[in-house]
């Protein structure tokens, strides 16, 4: 397994090219079932996850053509995806457990086919993270389910019927493909408490292009207007605010000056908030985001993570990393998953000053980190470690990368292109 080796103490200065939002791709991929023309989606970030999903919904029976050209002016690839038949409504476990994400083509599939049979996603390293609101509101809208030997067997051989479902808390997820499934429903849908992360507001946009009729998009009140059919589009998903708050984080943690290009304060405006209390400078510029730390040392913040436009999760890790060398304490709340703490042991091991209560944690800053042999564990805990090594003080070797290539396209590049010292290590297979 690939390792990655840091050298800390460099600031990183220049400019990071910010690719297509993975959380955005891969609920798009999935809407390609929900009509029989061609989806072409630009601006795809070459990531693991794409590839994991792109394989699953060919096992489906969707054609994909991947142009790896960058098109209309954007740097990410163009997936082309036609569902013109369906050959399978299994979506098999070896490729589920794989990414939990699979998850998504539920809804498509069975408001296509009247039914599908997709393996329950497994937990992850960060939670249980169940599927119950996805499966309590496919049966509202009609669909009879079951849970066989580890998968979700739905049926719905009338198609499904609109309905007005609750959500009792944020799910991104089952907002995502409840959306898809009802636009292909009989009659009216209304999702209240709807997730209304940038990216749940970008497939509405693309469904709607693909002649899906839904009111309230970006808000937490989603009113989806069943169709007989949808048809093809082309679309460029949005940039992905996850990755711009990530490179934020290093520069500000590095006392860098750092040009996010594509990036805008207004997609992380609440890790923007965070980091300016924190002593960072976050502004728009022509090309994207300028994030620089003036030669003040940081100081600690408190962060609780929300639901959009909350402090995403997702950025919660790589505040983490930047709070551990701040001056003074911070107090980071996790409120999203329930164990999305993973890094705090491997951060312990770098020298940092964390204390866990239940699901707090106090940072108190230390003045510098020093490099070490650390595990990443999930996707934001790996690279909330690399931001401690480009951080600290010596050599910093991250192990199991696989999870960093599942979420960040070309990091070492990158980093590397704004002067850090940094380098992939190939392990013999
Ligand atoms: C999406 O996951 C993202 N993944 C996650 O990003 C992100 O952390 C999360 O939303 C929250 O913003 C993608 O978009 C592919 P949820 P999702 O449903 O949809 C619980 C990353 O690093 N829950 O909003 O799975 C769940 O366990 C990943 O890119 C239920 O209990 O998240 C969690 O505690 C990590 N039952 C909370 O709700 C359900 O049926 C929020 O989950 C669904 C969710």
């Amino acid at each position: 397994m690939d390792k990655i080796r840091i050298r800390g103490g460099k600031a990183l200065i220049g400019s990071i090219p910010v690719g297509g939002a993975k959380n955005a791709a891969l609920p798009l991929m999935a809407a390609s079932l929900l009509t029989e023309e061609t989806l072409a989606l630009a601006n795809i970030p070459h990531l693991a996850d794409i590839t994991t999903l792109a394989n699953l919904l060919g096992t489906l029976g969707v054609d994909i053509a991947l142009d790896g050209h960058a098109a209309g002016g954007h740097q990410g690839r163009v997936l082309a995806l036609t569902a013109r038949k369906i050959a399978s409504t299994t979506a098999p476990y070896d490729l589920v457990r794989k990414m939990r994400a699979s998850v998504l083509v539920l809804g498509p599939l069975l408001a296509r086919e009247g039914q599908a049979k997709v393996s329950l996603p497994g937990g992850c390293a960060i939670g249980a993270r169940p599927v119950d609101l996805h499966i309590k509101g496919l049966e509202a809208l009609g669909a009879k389910i079951e849970l066989r030997e580890g998968y979700v067997d739905a049926m719905a051989p009338h198609g499904l019927t609109g309905a007005k479902i609750v959500f009792p808390f944020v799910s991104v997820g089952a907002t995502e493909n409840l959306m898809m499934a009802a636009c292909l429903a009989k009659g009216t849908t209304v999702l209240s408490n709807a997730a209304r992360e940038p990216e749940v507001g970008d497939l509405a946009r693309c469904l709607i292009a693909m002649g899906a009729s839904i009111e309230g998009v970006d808000t937490d009140t989603l009113t989806i207007h069943g169709r007989d059919r949808l048809s093809g589009t082309t679309h460029a998903i949005v940039p992905d605010r996850i990755e711009m708050g990530t490179y934020a984080m290093a520069a500000a943690a590095t006392g860098g000056d750092v040009e996010l290009l594509g990036g805008r304060v207004e997609l992380i405006a609440a890790a923007a908030e965070a980091l300016r209390a924190a002593g960072a400078t976050l502004e728009d510029t022509p090309r994207g985001l300028r994030v620089r730390r003036t030669n003040a040392p940081l100081v600690g913040v408190d962060v609780m993570t929300e639901p959009f436009p909350g402090f995403p999760t997702d950025l919660q890790a790589q505040m983490m990393a930047l709070a551990a060398t701040a001056e003074g304490a911070s107090m980071i709340t996790e409120t999203i998953f329930e164990n999305r703490f993973m890094h705090v042991p491997e951060l312990r091991r770098m020298g940092a000053n964390i204390n866990l209560h239940g699901g707090s944690a106090m940072v108190r800053g230390v003045r510098k980190l020093t490099g070490a042999q650390v595990m990443a564990t999930d996707l934001r805990a790996s690279v909330s470690l690399v931001i401690a090594g480009l951080a600290a003080e010596g050599e910093t070797l991250v192990n199991r990368v696989y999870h960093l290539d599942r979420g960040y396209e070309r990091l070492e590049e990158k980093l590397a292109a704004c002067g850090a010292e940094i380098e992939r290590v190939k392990e013999a297979a």
